[in-house]
């Protein structure tokens, strides 16, 4: 089974890019499941509920969060709705949406496909490391393989919530730096990890907005509206082939459009 994970996509320029390109990235990598960070696809930021509807029909399966994700409420209805766009798990029980859902992929197999916030430099949320052990054994089994996108800053954090999930949650990748970390590797128990896919966003911005605001806000402590960048946009992510026999990963590798 190979699944295509695509990091953070940003503003309308990102959403635009990635709608072009999904299909295509599924069809060339041989995707039998295409997983898309979205907590900012919306013009501005956030989730809308007309992007995440783009990106489902155009060949995404599952739709990730993160810290963004709540932002506009016009989605909360969506997000109750619709299983297959998850927030994070560890929010509070009474924010809307699920923290996880479960696909039928190929041969029938049953994917769990979660997502965790990080708590290090993060707004507070619960103990991913928690909340996920909890998850696992609350849903033993109704999954028969698992995918985990930790949305967290710190590197430490990532690489440490993979480590502890190792052989239990078969693919796990971070998002939320919006730069493509080249440390893509198999775990010692099988499992895949990458601790960051980058983004699906304009190169010449920083972290997919313009930079003037952004550096004046750095140099001055004033803060004016950030808007979208412009340009070339690029979109990273990772492609993971997995043995569905032995329940581990056999390749990963990171991809660039
Ligand atoms: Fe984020």
């Amino acid at each position: 089974m190979r699944i295509i994970a695509i990091g953070d996509v940003v503003g309308s320029n990102g959403t635009e890019y990635a709608l072009k390109l999904i299909r295509k990235i599924r069809n060339a990598e041989k995707g039998d499941l295409v997983i898309v960070n979205a907590e900012n696809a919306s013009p501005g930021n956030g989730l809308d509920t007309k992007s995440a509807e783009a990106l489902l029909g155009s060949g995404a399966d599952v739709i990730t969060g993160g810290n963004h994700t709540l932002r506009r409420h016009e989605v909360f209805d969506f997000l109750d709705e619709n299983s297959n766009t998850v927030r994070p798990l560890n929010l509070p029980p009474s924010a809307p949406g699920k923290g996880f859902t479960i696909i039928r992929a190929c041969e029938g197999l049953r994917v769990m496909v979660m997502n965790v916030l990080g708590q290090v430099f993060m707004d507070p949320a619960d103990n991913p490391f928690t909340a996920a052990d909890r998850l696992l054994a609350e849903q033993e089994g109704n999954y028969d393989l698992c995918i985990c996108d930790i949305h967290a800053e710190a590197t430490s954090e990532k690489a440490a919530f993979a480590r502890y999930f190792d052989g239990r949650i078969q693919v796990i990748f971070g998002t939320h730096t919006h730069v493509q970390t080249a440390d893509e590797r198999i775990l010692p128990k099988g499992s895949g990890f990458i601790t960051d896919l980058g983004m699906c966003g304009p190169v010449e911005s920083i972290l997919g907005t313009k930079p003037e605001p952004v550096i004046k806000n750095f140099v001055t402590r004033v803060h004016d509206r950030f808007e979208a960048g412009e340009g070339e946009i690029k979109l990273c992510g990772a492609v993971f082939e997995i043995d569905t026999a032995k329940k581990c990963v056999k390749s990963v590798k990171r991809i660039k459009y």
